[in-house]
């Protein structure tokens, strides 16, 4: 005999949840996606820039064309939506300058466009379609653990990533709760360390690590009673000091022997 507690667990299982990344050929959105597609009752759409099998191809900087992608979009077989931008380059600015700033903002255009427009683009229609479908959201974004300081070097970073907090501050709604996840130096499936290619990375963890590290908070977002989150995730290293981030010389030290250039100027524009 079917109970109604049986029905009940039946159809909980049954729900089916549309989790959405952008980002996912690589790193830590590739380390979500291949979490995610392990989930029962869980469709993925892997997004990214290139033409790779089983993603979905979409210039996230293309309005229109992302758009077209958010209309096409069946949100209402879904019970519930995540929504992850896993996109967003950082660059070292030894000047404390941006390297390309075209619009004079203060900004580096390609880190702007890659963490705060490529995301807007994304998060608008999407979010209002959950809104006039009355379909829970999640939206998860990836800070920095540094982006409180505002460290000069990589100021372009930490500002379109405070740009991105805010927005997610003004967005929540009783549809709508979203998180940051603020992580420290991350390395993709190759262990890439882009500009520092002189670092110890003992201490990195890897997108997996911050995979198993965060999904249980992820996973319970829907059942928290606050609607914005931000936590930090990192693999604790012994020798860390509490002023890491605030002694300006000695991190600007620390960061050009990892570059390799010790002695040597540091070119503006470096991919970290
Ligand atoms: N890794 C870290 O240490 C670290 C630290 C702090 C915060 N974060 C944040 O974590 C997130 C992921 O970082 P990540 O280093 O793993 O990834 P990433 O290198 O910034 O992003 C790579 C992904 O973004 C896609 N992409 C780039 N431009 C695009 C566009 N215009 N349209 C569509 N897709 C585009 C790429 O697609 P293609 O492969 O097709 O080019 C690729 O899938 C970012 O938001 C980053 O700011 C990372």
């Amino acid at each position: 005999m079917i109970t109604n507690n049986d029905e009940k667990q039946n159809i909980e299982t049954d729900l089916k949840h549309l989790v959405i990344i952008t980002g996912a050929s690589r790193g830590i959105g590739k380390a979500y996606a291949d979490y995610y597609r392990s989930k029962e009752n869980t469709t993925v759409m892997g997004i990214c820039h290139s033409n790779k099998p089983e993603l979905i191809q979409l210039d996230l900087l293309d309005e229109p064309a992302v758009n077209n992608f958010i209309l096409q979009l069946d949100i209402n077989q879904f019970e519930d939506i995540v929504y992850m931008h896993a996109v967003g380059i950082d660059k070292f600015e030894p000047d404390t300058k941006p390297h390309i700033d075209l619009d004079g903002d203060g900004i580096d255009d390609e880190i702007y466009a890659t963490n705060v427009t490529a995301f807007l683009n994304m998060a608008e229609p999407l979010i209002e379609k959950t809104r006039q479908n009355k379909k829970p959201i999640t939206v998860v974004n990836i800070g920095s653990i540094s982006d409180i300081y505002e460290v000069p070097y990589w100021q372009s970073f930490s500002r379109s990533k405070n740009i991105v907090r805010r927005y997610l501050k003004s967005i929540i709604a009783q549809n709508v709760k979203s998180i940051i996840l603020n992580v420290s130096s991350t390395l993709d499936e190759n262990n890439n360390k882009y500009g520092r290619i002189k670092a110890d990375i003992t201490y990195w963890q890897s997108a997996k690590e911050l995979v198993a590290k965060s999904i249980g908070v992820l996973d319970g977002m829907g059942n928290l009673d606050s609607n914005y989150l931000e936590i930090d995730f990192y693999k604790h290293n012994p020798n860390f000091r509490q002023d890491y981030f605030t002694n300006l010389p000695k991190l600007f030290l620390n960061w050009q022997r990892d570059m390799g250039f010790v002695g040597k100027e540091i070119p503006s524009g470096i991919r970290i």
